[in-house]
């Protein structure tokens, strides 16, 4: 084998085992979001959402329970029109440990229905969707209802294109007694609520570290 010949052999193993590189790491981007296609950062959502002063406090994990279907629709609004629920909008910041927005992110959420039920044939209160450039999401739905054992509660899964995997539930702070009996329940959990004239609004900012 001529010294050329073989050069030209190597560069294109090289040339291989790098393509099969790229391939290998890209698919692992896509499986680690959750299955989803990275589309990258949704368009603009304009909350104008201030990042807290710390980012340091971790976001304690949580059981995703029983009840989560994957694949779920890409959306914001999650109402049924015929929702007798009291109307609930979720948002908050997705950020890094140094309070820098995370564009891109996925933020999946699911929860039980105005009498305490999951949809497990289909995807009622279920969906996901990116957060924007400046790391922000935001879901209208309803405020989900007690079932047997559990306090009233959103499950949420979270990750960034780079980052590690969050799974958890979140809580609302005024049904503190029904908190408190809930095995699950964690006070670093309890939504920022509030009223509004249009419902309720509880936000809550996810702190996620790399993978
Ligand atoms: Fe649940």
């Amino acid at each position: 084998m001529s010294k050329r010949t073989f050069s030209r052999r190597a560069a294109l193993i090289a040339a291989a085992a790098a393509g099969v590189t790229t391939l290998s790491c890209l698919a692992r981007t896509r499986a680690t979001l959750l299955g989803y296609p990275f589309s990258g950062p949704a368009a603009d959502r304009s909350l104008g959402l201030a990042p807290p002063l710390a980012c340091t406090r971790a976001i304690p994990e949580s059981t995703e329970g029983p009840f989560y279907t994957p694949e779920t629709p890409l959306r914001t609004n999650l109402r049924e029109p015929d929702t007798s629920g009291r109307p609930l909008v979720l948002q908050g910041l997705v950020l890094s440990p140094d309070c820098r927005p995370i564009g891109g992110a996925v933020v999946d959420i699911w929860h039980a229905d105005e009498h305490g039920r999951y949809d497990n044939s289909g995807f009622r209160y279920r969906g996901h969707q990116y957060t924007d450039d400046a790391g922000a999401f935001r879901f209208e739905t309803i405020r989900p209802v007690r079932y047997t054992g559990r306090t009233p509660h959103i499950h949420v899964k979270v990750q960034g294109p780079s980052t590690r995997l969050l799974t958890t539930q979140l809580y609302f702070a005024d049904l503190r007694d029904e908190n408190a009996r809930d095995s699950i329940y964690h006070d670093d959990l309890l939504l920022d609520l509030s009223r509004t004239p249009q419902g309720w609004l509880g936000r809550f900012d996810f702190v996620l570290a790399p993978a």
